[in-house]
C-alpha cells in the first residue's frame, strides 16, 4: 500500500502500541536503559492511523514527534509502561509491544545522588525482575479476541530464539530482527520475520520501519477479520 492511500482496513479498530525503551532509576539523576529509539513503534502508530485505527501510543522515553491522530502516552519504568498498557487495552482489538522493556530493575532507589567514598569501592547493584507485560497480556487477554504481537531483537540464533520465545511468551505474532552494533537501532530501516502461534513465517526484506509496520497490520487485520468477522 502506497501511503496516504492506504485502505480504512483498521477502521473501528483500537490499537495499542508499546515503543522506546524504559528506564530505570538508580537515584534522581542516573538509571539503567536501553537503545531503543521507538522509531519502529512510532512507525506502528503512524501506518495504524492512516489505516483508520484509534491508536493509543505508549511511549517510553522516545524523542519523536508525537504522530497526527494518536493518543499518546508518556512512561518512564516498566511498571509505569505495565500500567498504561493494561489500562488502555482493556477496549483495545490489538496490542503491539515494540517498546524495549527493561528485564530488570535497581532494587532499591536512591532519593539523594549516589556518592563516591574516599578509598572505596562501589556496591553492586541489585537488580530484581520486572513484570513482563508481553507475557501477562498474552496469557490473560484484556479481551476476548484481542491480537497480541511481541518483538524480539536476537544477536545469536535468531530464528530458533524467536521460535521458542513466541511459545513462551504466548503471543500472536512475533517479530523478529538481527541485532548487533550497526544494525537496527536508532535506523531508519530494519528487516525482520514475522513468526506466528499458527506456524506461519513471514520474511520482510529490509527496508523502511513504516513498510515493516504495514506487514505487521495486514497480519493482525487478517487475525482479527477471522475471529470477529
Ligand atoms: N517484554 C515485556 N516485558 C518485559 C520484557 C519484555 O513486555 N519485562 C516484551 C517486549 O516488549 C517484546 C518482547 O517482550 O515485545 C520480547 O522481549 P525480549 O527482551 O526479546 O524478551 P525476553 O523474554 O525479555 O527475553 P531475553 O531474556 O532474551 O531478553
Ligand atoms: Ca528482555
Amino acid at each position: 500500500l502506497a501511503r496516504g492511500t492506504a485502505a480504512p482496513d483498521l477502521a473501528g479498530r483500537h490499537v495499542v502500541i508499546s515503543a522506546g525503551g524504559t528506564r530505570e532509576p538508580l537515584d534522581p539523576v542516573r538509571f539503567l536503559g536501553n537503545r531503543s529509539s521507538g522509531k519502529q513503534g512510532y512507525a506502528l502508530a503512524r501506518t495504524a492511523a492512516a489505516r483508520g485505527a484509534r491508536v493509543t501510543l505508549i511511549a517510553a522515553n522516545t524523542a519523536l514527534p508525537d504522530p497526527a491522530g494518536v493518543d499518546v502516552v508518556r512512561v518512564g519504568t516498566a511498571v509505569q509502561l505495565r500500567e498504561a498498557v493494561l489500562k488502555s487495552a482493556t477496549d483495545a482489538d490489538a496490542v503491539v509491544m515494540a517498546a524495549a522493556v527493561a528485564d530488570f530493575r535497581p532494587a532499591a532507589y536512591a532519593s539523594g545522588k549516589i556518592k563516591k567514598q574516599d578509598g572505596q569501592e562501589p556496591a553492586p547493584v541489585v537488580l530484581v525482575r520486572n513484570p513482563d507485560v508481553l507475557a501477562e497480556i498474552s496469557a490473560d487477554r484484556p479481551r476476548e479476541g484481542q491480537v497480541v504481537v511481541g518483538f524480539a531483537a536476537e544477536t545469536d540464533d535468531v530464528l530458533a530464539n524467536g521460535r521458542a520465545k513466541l511459545r513462551r511468551k504466548g503471543c500472536d505474532l512475533l517479530v523478529v530482527n538481527e541485532v548487533g552494533e550497526q544494525k537496527t537501532f536508532g535506523s531508519e530501516e530494519n528487516e525482520a520475520v514475522i513468526l506466528a502461534s499458527d506456524g506461519g513465517e513471514t520474511a520482510v526484506p529490509y527496508g523502511p520501519k513504516e513498510a515493516l509496520a504495514d506487514v505487521i497490520w495486514d497480519q493482525v487485520t487478517s487475525r482479527l477479520t477471522q475471529r470477529r468477522a
